[in-house]
């Protein structure tokens, strides 16, 4: 690991004798061997849903003399919840076929250990755009012959018909699986970002089959030989949509101990009531959401940072007001969802105007106040 990215060599934890690995969507065990073999001290264990998958696994790793990886079945979303201490996590070629990446992310997120090491290998849109553009087909073996048929007869130039090149164009059980999943989902490098900054987790760098594009980036970037900076590859990519070859490889890591950002579970963000905003809102519902520390703690805030005098939008507001009672503001217009709500906002000067928008967007009536003396805040 160490050669692939010298970084790693100043790791603050040492790196454990018997890593333990774990293999997530393995398939027919040639990832899984692979990485058996590359960590020879490691005890691998590979999971996948498909059992005759993991059966041809299961006979070729012996036939191979390897004896420190194990095949289990079952679904790693089953794993949800669950926290081991991995030192390694691989998952390629998965997540972007569950129907919730992000989700499926989390939980292997959890079950590796703090400053412990992942692989994924997710599809690059930019890569994946002829098989994007072959969609449409229904994924029975007719759909996929006439899906074929009509491949052969594009012109030469057509972007599809790259795919043609491919071994898995000659083969029904390939082709079905090169393109007619029920789920796949295609990423940018900015999207990338988004998710791995999401799960806290920091980016290595990405494990390239041809050497040349990494020294291809290094001439174009000189100020990042590290490689590392995704908005910088993500230029790189827009201008050589096939530098990943179909697939983003990359290795993160999980940051140690206290500098690790907690990882939420997989429903942290799920509503307790799935109904609408519109409709939960109908009714008054007169609560406040944090105790009065919390209040007191962002009313010292408001005290600080909000302009004296200034205009202020109050968003999703409803019947308390957390501004200081002791600063006047030249304004304070309040938009929340529930007028009887918004009706008994105690204020001791008249400073609201009330608007309730169910769902629509509107133009607020918001005031001449000069941009830099105003500010906006959430209701909490
Ligand atoms: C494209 S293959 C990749 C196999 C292997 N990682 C590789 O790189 O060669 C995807 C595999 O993920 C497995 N898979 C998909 N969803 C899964 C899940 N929820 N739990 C476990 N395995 C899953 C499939 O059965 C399939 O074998």
């Amino acid at each position: 690991m160490t050669r692939l990215f010298p970084r790693l060599a100043d790791q603050e934890q040492p790196w454990p004798e018997a890593p333990h690995v774990f293999i997530a969507g393995c398939g027919t065990g040639r990832h899984a061997i692979d990485t058996a073999q590359r960590f020879t001290d490691a005890a691998v264990l590979a999971l996948d849903l498909s059992r005759p998958s993991l059966g041809y696994g299961a006979r070729k790793a012996p036939e191979l003399g390897v004896d420190n990886l194990q095949f289990i079945q079952g679904d790693l979303l089953a794993l949800d919840g669950e926290s081991a201490a991995y030192d390694i996590i691989e998952s390629a070629g998965v997540l972007h076929h569950l129907d919730d990446t992000l989700s499926g992310w989390r939980i292997l997120t959890n079950l590796l250990a703090d400053g412990s090491l992942m692989k994924i290998g997710l599809y690059s849109e930019a890569a994946r755009r002829h098989i994007v553009a072959a969609g449409g087909y229904a994924p029975t073996p007719d759909g996929i012959r006439r899906c074929r048929q009509d491949i052969l007869a594009l012109p030469a130039n057509d972007i599809v018909r790259k795919i043609v090149a491919s071994p898995d164009f000659y083969n029904l059980s390939s082709f079905r699986d090169l393109i007619f999943h029920v789920y796949e989902h295609h990423f940018t490098l900015p999207a990338l970002a988004t998710m791995l900054d999401e799960l806290g987790l920091e980016f290595l760098g990405f494990e390239l089959t041809d050497p040349a594009v990494l020294a291809k980036y290094r001439s174009e970037f000189p100020d990042d030989p590290a490689a590392l900076d995704l908005s910088n590859w993500a230029r790189f990519e827009a201008c050589i949509p096939d530098a990943f070859a179909a697939i983003y490889q990359f290795w993160l890591r999980k940051p140690a101990g206290s500098a690790g950002r907690p990882v939420l579970p997989s429903d942290a963000f799920r509503w307790a009531d799935e109904v609408s905003d519109d409709e939960f809102y109908r009714e008054a519902r007169l609560v406040t959401h944090i105790d009065d520390g919390a209040i007191a703690a962002v009313t010292e805030l408001y005290r600080e940072r909000l302009p004296k005098g200034g205009a202020i939008l109050d968003l999703m507001s409803s019947w308390v007001s957390h501004l200081p009672d002791d600063v006047r503001f030249d304004r304070v217009v309040g938009l929340g969802m529930n007028n009887e709500e918004l009706a008994a906002t105690p204020v001791s000067t008249p400073r609201y105007a009330r608007i309730s928008i169910p769902t629509r967007p509107c133009l607020l009536p918001m005031v001449s106040s000069t941009p830099s003396r105003s500010a906006s805040r959430p209701s909490i």
